[in-house]
């Protein structure tokens, strides 16, 4: 048992799965509110985006903490970031559309924050597809190629957010900082800036 709560892995599994535990403890208790379908999309949305940001920030905190075993996780980050977004947009195409093709298609092509929010769905499948080892593998250089679609994903995923508030732009905005920072601190200044900090942290060598 102490040697599996001392697996990272175990702890990033159980914090993945609270926003799910959340909705259903809460959908339990009657307290998703007058209007359950939006709290769920909304919470499914939100957490989407936030697994987007955690994952492009795993590269950035290697390079701050100098520990490679990071990117151990990011494939399981990525796995349950895929696995809001299919409950984001199941909620939105039985809750919303009642799985009326017709109408989902209308929708899609005309309103465009739902042509985003949809084109970054797409997106994401071939990613969580090829998410194995023996992709990763089978594909080298073209696997590495086909991961920077996240980074497009990130920012269809912020437009699509723009797009869909009507009044206060605040959060949409607040998550697009922290995509632009991350973002950031992958080029050659970021990188170098990363770098200085972590030099001043740790001894040299080490
Ligand atoms: C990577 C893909 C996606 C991301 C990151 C994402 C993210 C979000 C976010 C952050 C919200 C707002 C949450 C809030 O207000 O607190 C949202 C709302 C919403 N999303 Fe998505 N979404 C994605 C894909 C989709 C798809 C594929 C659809 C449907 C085709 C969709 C339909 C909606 C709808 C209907 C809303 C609520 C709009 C409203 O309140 O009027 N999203 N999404």
């Amino acid at each position: 048992m102490g040697a599996v709560l001392r697996n990272p892995k175990v702890w990033i599994v159980l914090l993945c799965l609270l926003p799910l535990v959340r909705l259903i403890v809460l959908g339990v208790g009657g307290g998703l509110g007058a209007n359950p379908i939006e709290f769920i999309t909304h919470s499914t949305g939100t957490w989407t985006l936030v697994g987007l940001l955690v994952i492009l920030s795993v590269t950035p905190l290697r390079q701050l903490t100098g520990r490679a075993d990071l990117v151990r996780y990011r494939r399981m980050l990525g796995l349950f970031t895929f696995f809001y977004a299919c409950l984001h947009f199941v909620t939105y195409l039985w809750l919303d559309q009642f799985f009326d093709p017709a109408a989902i298609a209308r929708d899609i092509v005309k309103r465009p924050f739902i042509t985003v929010g949809f084109t970054a769905f797409v997106l994401l499948i071939p990613l969580a597809a090829t998410s194995t080892h023996a992709m990763m593998r089978r594909l080298g250089r073209r696997w590495q190629l086909l991961h920077r679609l996240i980074y497009l994903i990130a920012v269809l995923g912020i437009i699509h957010y723009l797009w869909l508030v009507k009044k206060d732009l605040t959060d949409p905005l607040v998550y697009g900082g922290v995509l632009v920072l991350l973002l950031g601190l992958r080029l050659p200044l970021g990188v170098a800036l990363l770098r200085a900090i972590r030099g001043r942290w740790v001894p040299a060598g080490s």
